[in-house]
């Protein structure tokens, strides 16, 4: 990796295969979710744009089956994986991962300022759900057990970090990923993001002082990206670059 990062607009399913045995140490993704089947239409309202679950065209068909050989084989045995999940997926999820993995967990991000709903018929949707993977011996990061609820609250992406253009439908909170990519990772270890998205994983991965793969299929997401992390501060690197040249 000339650079402490490398992204590909690309097809993860076929990018993938590119990467070499058990070079990655995390894969934090936020893969498709599937949720356009439960749409019940535009929700209007005067103050902001319209609702929909139809969130995009790329929230389609997506099995994490598909991408089990795949993660396993570019996995480190030390490595851990932690995927961003809708409830509709969490069941798929654990038949496929939970036989190969030593451990099955979620974790849950608790969104402080979720999408309103006005017609009282159920409950918000403030929760996320975060499926979390590892074998023994994978790469832990904390201190005493108390420092480790499988919760994080945090408010969803808004303010000069929401991208105006494009405007990603689920780009997710830096604050929330650096969280996750601190008691899962180590300095200078590979993260990847198979479904980057504009690159929020990235930004976070680089700014923890890591170093990042993203693949994202649609252009203009990836330009986004691109341009996101190249105003990442490169000095943020010197120490590890410096380390690595002396050893
Ligand atoms: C839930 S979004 C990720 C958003 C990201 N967390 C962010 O903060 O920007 C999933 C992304 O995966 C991309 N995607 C869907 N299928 C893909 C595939 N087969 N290969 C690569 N990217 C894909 C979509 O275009 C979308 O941007």
């Amino acid at each position: 990796m000339e650079h402490n990062y490398e992204i590909f607009n690309a097809d993860s399913s076929v990018q993938l295969k590119e990467l070499e045995d058990n070079s990655v140490d995390f894969i934090l993704t936020d893969p498709p979710y599937n949720l356009s089947k439960y749409s019940t239409g535009n929700m209007k309202f005067d103050w902001r744009s319209d609702i929909n679950n139809d969130l995009a065209e790329w929230d389609k068909n997506f099995d994490p089956a598909d991408f089990k050989n795949e993660f396993l084989r570019i996995l480190k045995p030390t490595g851990n994986i932690f995927a961003f999940c809708s409830y509709n997926l969490i069941g798929r999820w654990h038949e496929v991962f939970d036989p190969i993995f030593d451990t099955f967990q979620f974790f849950v991000w608790h969104k402080t300022n979720p999408v309103p709903k006005f017609r009282k018929a159920g409950f918000l949707n403030s929760c996320e759900l975060i499926v979390c993977m590892w074998n023994k011996g994978h790469t832990w990061n904390f201190g005493k057990q108390n420092e480790m609820h499988n919760f994080f609250e945090s408010p969803i992406c808004m303010g000069p970090e929401r991208l105006k253009k494009p405007k990603h439908p689920t780009q997710k909170p830096v604050r929330l990923l650096k969280h996750l990519i601190n008691i899962a990772s180590n300095k200078g270890d590979i993260v990847l993001d198979p479904f980057m998205g504009v690159a929020s994983t990235g930004v976070a991965a680089l700014e923890m002082e890591r170093k990042f793969i993203g693949i994202e299929i649609d252009k203009e997401y990836f330009e986004a990206a691109r341009r996101r992390l190249s105003q990442i501060q490169p000095t943020l690197f010197s120490a590890i670059n410096k380390n690595k040249a002396n050893e």
